[in-house]
């Protein structure tokens, strides 16, 4: 018994060893993707931003079906459209994925029009914009709602399907901000903290199930309406992304299985340094980047 206690021990370095090489020879190589010709895929907040390259990216990709969900009509139809000339099927709901009613009955409505879906993106959110003691509790409270629960709802509306056709993929747009959190965002930083545990948590949850898996995507700054107005230090040096380029690369993540996407791969070298230097010295950082203030011009996006 001690025996078998102690070879699980030992070997559990050698898997760890022989995983991290797998992962590196997979970064490497090209690896087989996943055919979405089969898949419908959910965007929330789909009709604009960062969720209008990826109803591109996966009708570019094969995908059968693109199903847009968001508060703003003509956006979404606008989106519909563009995705239909590309030659796929679309549909749009509108949904605020913050109301829980709302989200059980457009996912009721959505099997009954369209079908199953095999790819939900949480991708909605908000960004309030200002500290803690300036926001009003109803601000603050909306961005966890849309941010956060919203993603418990859409997920319990679709994973449950998914698991019994045993086919599935839960993707979250997150952010670096999850992990870094910067000033002037405070409700924003705690929504997407807070997604961030869900998601690890749901990927850790799916590990026996099988043909279901997530994909949590972490990016920098992006050039889309949600950070107008904020002003970076130095813009040459930190540029933001490009959202075709998150767009690409997270469509890319769900074929390929990946469960956690840091955009750009520098982000690495920000959490490392996170997890060793002293407090005082990040404080530094921040304030030399400009992060400290880079709030200080931002009206928010709700
Ligand atoms: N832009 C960045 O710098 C950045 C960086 C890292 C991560 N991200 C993340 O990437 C995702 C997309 O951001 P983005 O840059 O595309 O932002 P955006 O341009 O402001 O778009 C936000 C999207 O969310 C939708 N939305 C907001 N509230 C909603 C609600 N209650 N119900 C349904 N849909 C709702 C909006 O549509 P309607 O207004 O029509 O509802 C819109 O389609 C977000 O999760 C964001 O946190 C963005």
């Amino acid at each position: 018994m001690v025996g078998k206690g102690l070879g699980a021990w030992l070997l559990l370095p050698l898997q760890l060893v022989c995983l991290v090489a797998k992962a590196l020879v997979g970064a490497l190589l090209p690896s087989k993707l996943r055919d979405l010709s089969g898949d419908s895929v959910l965007i929330t907040g789909g009709g604009r931003g960062i969720g209008r390259y990826l109803a591109r990216e996966f009708a570019k990709r094969g995908a059968r079906k693109v199903i847009l969900w968001g508060r703003t009509e003509k956006c979404l139809k606008e989106t519909t459209e563009e995705i239909r000339a590309m030659g796929t099927e679309c549909h749009y709901f509108i949904c605020d994925v913050g109301n829980r009613e709302e989200v059980y009955q457009q996912a009721k409505a959505v099997r009954e029009k369209v079908g199953d879906i095999t790819i939900l993106v949480n991708n909605a959110a908000v960004v309030h914009g200002k500290s803690l003691m300036e926001s009003d509790d109803d601000a603050l409270l909306k961005s966890q709602h849309i941010n956060t629960l919203g993603q418990f709802w859409t997920t319990k509306a679709f994973l449950p399907r998914m698991l019994e056709l045993q086919k599935g993929h839960i993707v979250c747009l997150n952010s670096v901000l999850a992990l870094s959190a910067i000033p002037g965002v405070i409700d924003y930083c705690t929504s997407k903290a807070s997604s961030f545990a869900f998601m690890e948590s749901l990927t850790l949850g799916l590990l026996d199930c099988p043909g279901v898996n997530a994909t949590t995507v972490l990016p920098f700054h992006t050039s889309t309406e949600m950070f107008q107005g904020m002003r970076i230090r130095f813009p040459n040096l930190f540029p933001p992304l490009k959202p075709e380029t998150v767009a690409r690369r997270t469509v890319e993540a769900v074929r390929q299985n990946q469960a956690f996407l840091l955009l750009p791969w520098t982000m690495h070298i920000l959490i490392i340094l996170k997890s060793i230097l002293p407090q005082a010295a990040l404080e530094e950082i921040h304030k030399f980047s400009g992060s400290y203030t880079c709030m200080n011009t931002f009206k928010g996006r709700t």
